[in-house]
């Protein structure tokens, strides 16, 4: 029996049929999420992993940008769901983990598509070109940043693209101030800036998904 944190945003048995609905036979893919589980690394939630896949399919990005590679499980995942000219550059500031996501994505076989970046994002994401534009940017690193990050992503991003920001409803508490830890405060007030940023972007248009930890998807207008 798989144990559902209390907190989630989506109601336990819920959430028990949709990953029961949503499983996948790739050996690779399942040892990375039991080293993620032992070692406590966040990565997305199976719910998501399946939403981002089936929105590379949909959207057949030729650039993607990530920030927060961690050990490499979501740029893998999207390297599945793209053609072979994808390129994906994702972003991680942690030594150790741009050590193990390198090693996995060497043994994926994606090498040639990702290139992870070891660099600060909020300071990274500046000095790239206008000119390097992303067809999809999947923002899932520190989430108290966010809101220091989304004019460099919508700046990136080309007209029509589209921006997956993830963790948005963080565990209810960015919804309610009844689920809120005290602290998290400084978090949760900065996601609630993130999200009504992103509704009032005069570029953007958002949706606000109850899916995983709370998903915002934005397509750049
Ligand atoms: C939620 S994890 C990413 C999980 C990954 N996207 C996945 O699903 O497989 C967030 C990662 O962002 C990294 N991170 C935190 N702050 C960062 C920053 N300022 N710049 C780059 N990476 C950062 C953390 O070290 C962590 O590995």
């Amino acid at each position: 029996m798989i144990e559902y944190d209390k907190d989630a945003i989506v109601p336990p048995y819920i959430t028990e049929y949709l990953r029961a609905k949503t499983v996948h036979n790739d050996e690779f893919m399942h040892s990375l999420e039991k080293y993620a589980e032992e070692n406590s690394v966040p990565i997305v939630e199976p719910e998501t992993a399946r939403f981002l896949s089936v929105m590379c399919r949909t959207v057949k990005p030729k650039k993607i940008l990530e920030v927060g590679c961690a050990i490499g499980y979501s740029s893998i995942l999207m390297a599945q769901a793209t053609d072979d000219d994808c390129e994906i550059a994702t972003l991680e500031c942690n030594e150790d983990m741009v050590r193990i996501a390198r090693e996995n994505i060497k043994t994926s076989g994606y090498a040639g598509k990702i290139s992870v970046i070891e660099a600060d994002a909020k300071d990274y994401l500046s000095y790239i070109d206008d000119d390097e534009v992303f067809d999809m940017i999947f923002l899932d690193g520190p989430k108290a940043h966010y809101i220091y990050m989304l004019d460099e992503c919508v700046r990136l991003l080309k007209k029509g693209g589209v921006l997956i920001s993830d963790n948005v409803l963080y565990k209810g508490m960015t919804a309610d101030d009844n689920h809120v830890v005290r602290r998290k405060i400084t978090i949760v007030k900065r996601l609630r800036k993130y999200i009504d940023m992103l509704m009032e972007h005069k570029e953007l248009e958002t949706s606000l998904l109850p899916l995983g930890d709370g998903v915002t998807i934005s397509v750049k207008k």
